[in-house]
């Protein structure tokens, strides 16, 4: 009956052969590790964000009268709201924690090399998207950290000359952050967002089985096959993969359920707490920072004196990540066999991105001023003289097989 069916659709829909290219018959390099659980985790979030926010914007009202009265209210009034909501803000640093270990675990593998320079132009493009989303969706409880925040990020596009004054009343659509800002914003993150970065999604997976995984060996699997033409260090992704991905998703569910019952705002690092009042643009905060993962590039603004080379640093920071698979030049992909110029390096960048994002929390004095220009410093030089230090360090042999 379910054959016969199956015969139907296929005949109509390529079904049962999507299902062959991308699980039953997409053979995965055998020795996945624990950097390798974030990307399935990422779909899990990515899923999570998606429909609870669905259920958000049911009772969600998109303006500066009733905005912040509407959270309350689904916190408060709606049944199961309170869960919904945290699932949302708690789901979204969850988002780029996971993020983070997922492109973390590229440059650890040289996972962006050849021949998967696209896989990470659209991941990038999706950390892009990921940050406008965030920063959008923090306007919508309008709250005083949502407002000031805005005010302060918006205010950084009027330092582009000639055109900032008037790009910057562009994107508010107003002379000031307003109700219609707020509607934009709104408008951007419940719909075209969304629908971009879910676009970006499938072009990202389409383009890593096109190629097929990296793993932490960054052994070309595909070089070894078997009489049948099955990669020799490759599994089937479905069941191996999808039934070891579960392991990770019961983890981090344990994880993520605790952090929600427990911590939902963290300490004020999830939802800062100046955001428990409603925006009031006759007050300004004290100290506006903005959430925990934007801090290590606001760290890099505010290093830099000068407004624009500030902006010009912050955006920097981010586009040279786009070229990565340019600048290192090294014959072999996995940390593992690089040299030790590359581990250090990896190490510098890693630490300063730490401290770059501690030091983005806290206001600045002018000796965490100093310290953030050092790190800012260090941080670009990972990428500026990566291609000097791939190709002059010495490598290890890379094995023929896997590891394991
Ligand atoms: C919504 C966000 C994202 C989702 C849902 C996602 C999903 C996935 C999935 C399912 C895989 C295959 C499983 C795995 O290797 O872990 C993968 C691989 C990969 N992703 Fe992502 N990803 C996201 C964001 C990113 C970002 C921001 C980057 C980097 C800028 C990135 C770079 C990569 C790379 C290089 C690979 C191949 C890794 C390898 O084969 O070693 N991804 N992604």
């Amino acid at each position: 009956m379910m054959s016969k069916f199956m015969e139907w659709v296929d005949a109509r829909f390529p079904a049962t052969k999507m299902w062959e290219d991308h699980l039953s018959k997409y053979y995965a390099p055998k020795n996945f590790n624990f950097f390798y659980f974030f990307g399935s985790l990422a779909l899990l979030v990515l899923v999570n964000q998606i429909v609870t926010g669905v259920w958000l914007t049911m009772s969600y009202t998109p303006s500066a009268e009733e905005a912040f009265a509407s959270v309350e209210y689904i916190m408060r009034d709606v049944e199961y709201g309170w869960i919904l909501r945290y699932l949302h803000s708690t789901g979204a640093s969850a988002f780029f924690v996971v993020v983070y270990l997922h492109m973390f675990r590229g440059l650890l593998y040289g996972s962006y090399q050849k021949p998967r320079e696209l896989v990470w132009i659209f991941g990038m493009l999706i950390y892009l998207m990921l940050m406008a989303e965030a920063f959008m969706g923090y306007l919508l409880p309008w709250g005083q950290m949502s407002y000031w925040g805005a005010q302060v990020i918006i205010s950084l596009f009027g330092a582009i000359p000639v055109i900032g004054a008037d790009l910057t009343q562009w994107i508010r659509g107003d002379y000031l952050i307003s109700g219609i800002t707020l509607n934009r914003f709104f408008a951007l993150h419940v719909v075209a967002l969304p629908i971009v970065i879910l676009g970006l999604v499938v072009l990202h997976i389409l383009a890593l089985h096109e190629v097929g995984s990296n793993n932490p060996d960054g052994v070309d699997i595909k070089k070894k096959k078997d009489e049948n033409g099955i990669p020799l260090d490759g599994i089937a992704f479905h069941p191996y993969y999808t039934v070891k991905d579960i392991v990770g998703v019961v983890v981090f569910l344990f994880i993520f359920c605790f952090v929600i019952f427990f911590f939902p705002e963290m300490g004020g690092y999830f939802l800062e707490k100046p955001n428990f009042e409603a925006a009031n643009p006759f007050k300004t905060p004290a100290h506006i920072a903005p959430v925990w993962y934007f801090t290590p590039f606001y760290a890099i603004l505010r290093a830099v004196p000068d407004k624009l080379l500030g902006v010009i640093a912050m955006g920097g920071a981010i586009a040279v990540l786009f070229v990565l698979p340019w600048l290192d030049r090294s014959p072999v992909k996995s940390m593992r066999y690089k040299g030790w110029m590359s581990k250090v390096w990896l190490l510098i960048f890693c630490v300063s991105f730490v401290i770059l994002g501690v030091l983005g929390v806290l206001a600045p004095t002018p000796g965490r001023t100093l310290l953030s220009q050092v790190c800012t410093f260090l941080y670009f030089a990972y990428f500026i003289l990566m291609p000097f230090y791939t190709k002059l360090e010495k490598t290890k042999p890379v094995p023929e097989r896997v590891t394991g």
